[in-house]
């Protein structure tokens, strides 16, 4: 049977197949090094230590921990996140808490909350592919905000601001997905600042901040945040496994009671045993030893990498030098056609994220996102080889 078009709402209109994720499904295969997803290093999660929780809610909580459970998500575990977000410098309480499926279920809630057709939302420039997707679901549109090596630049917003009268402006300042680039201390104050004095909502995505190998940690935007104009959001996804699927948000009390009215529509609650799991690792394990070790390994897998692109890379390639997460951002001559560049990689056994899908305008056609969190650091030389050879063929 065929369905007819006006079946779908309007706003699937909007939404294409990725042309891409077709080409990737092949990078799957265990002879192609691949660069392309976004997945944490498997052997990094604490497979032992997540049975051994399990077990412990089963044999002590078994028929709560299968029951329905509260919208807002396990008591304990708010707590637990509450004591987390103050130790990143902001001030929160288990209140301002809402236990989310994974990071993601912020940005489609806080989409749905905030978006009408047509409405814009501010995004840096390129952003988080899968957080277009979300907003252009609801059918946004988006404005770009002018970014350098530093992150997104405030003083271009009061200007944005008056001319489209953004709904909220969506930033990822640690580590960004995809360039890797982190917002500087000044900045955030000074974005924090201009947000207040311009009542612009933001919604600060932190999904990488625990995972800095080098440099000192800056504060969230949040914790500059006196007016109230931020919600924070963030994950497990990281830092335990996203296999998990726990994320959250600390909003404003009466974004977030609007926020759970959405959740509670989405799917009642998040898994009362993911949560009380989780809860039972966190509290059982040493963190920062945990931590340790995944901030050791990908700091050596970056610095893999960049030792590995500098050795092959011919001249006009240049790349960010993150300090932390998982991703670096590789800026090709102006010419170079990232797309055609993967379909030549993948017969050669290697593949990466071409950047034009991370703009939520045009352009970007010359930049690739490398993932280095998910190779080892054999499979990392080689794959840079493979992609090095390809790009001085040129
Ligand atoms: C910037 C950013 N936000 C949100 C997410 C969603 O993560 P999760 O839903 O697993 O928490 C990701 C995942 O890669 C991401 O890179």
């Amino acid at each position: 049977m065929s369905f007819p078009s006006e079946l779908y709402a309007s706003r699937m209109r909007q939404l294409r197949p990725s042309t891409i994720r077709e080409i990737l499904k092949v990078a799957a295969q265990p002879e192609i090094v691949s660069f392309a997803g976004g997945l944490p290093a498997p052997e990094l999660f604490p497979v032992d230590a997540v049975r051994a929780a399990a077990d412990e809610v089963l044999t002590r909580h078994g028929r709560e921990a299968l029951q329905y459970g509260p919208s807002e998500g396990f008591p304990a575990l708010r707590e637990w996140i509450a004591g987390e977000m103050q130790s990143r410098g902001i001030q929160a309480s288990a209140a301002d808490v809402l236990v989310t499926n994974g990071s993601q279920q912020v940005l489609d809630l806080v989409a749905k909350l905030l978006i009408n057709p047509g409405d814009v939302v501010l995004t840096e420039n390129p952003t988080y592919l899968a957080a277009i997707q979300a907003f252009q679901a609801l059918e946004a549109r988006f404005v770009p905000v002018p970014t350098d090596e530093q992150g997104l630049i405030p003083e271009a917003l009061p200007e944005l601001i008056k001319k489209n009268r953004p709904k909220f402006l969506y930033t990822i300042p640690n580590f960004q997905n995809p360039t890797g680039v982190t917002l500087s201390r000044e900045r955030r104050i000074a974005l924090a600042r201009i947000a207040a004095a311009h009542e612009l909502l933001i919604l600060e995505d932190d999904p990488y901040g625990k995972l800095r190998y080098r440099g000192a940690e800056i504060p969230p935007v949040k914790h500059w945040d006196e007016s109230g104009c931020v919600l924070y959001a963030s994950t497990f996804s990281k830092t335990i496994a996203p296999g998990l699927r726990l994320g959250w948000v600390a909003a404003p009390r009466e974004i977030f009671s609007r926020l759970l009215i959405l959740k509670q529509a989405a799917d009642l609650h998040t898994s009362s045993f993911d949560q009380r799991v989780a809860c039972a690792f966190l509290t059982a394990n040493d963190q920062s030893a945990h931590l340790g070790r995944i901030r050791g390994a990908y700091g050596e897998r970056f610095e893999v990498m960049d030792a590995a692109l500098q050795k092959e890379m011919p001249a006009g390639y240049r790349w960010t030098r993150p300090e932390g997460g998982m991703f670096l951002w590789l800026t090709g001559p102006g010419e170079l056609d990232g797309l055609e560049l993967l379909e030549r990689a993948i017969k050669h056994q290697v593949a990466f994220v071409p950047g034009r899908d991370f703009f939520p305008a045009e352009g970007g056609n010359n930049y690739l996102r490398l993932n280095f969190s998910n190779s080892n650091p054999a499979r990392i030389r080689e794959g840079v080889r493979r992609l090095g050879a390809l790009c001085r063929a040129d």
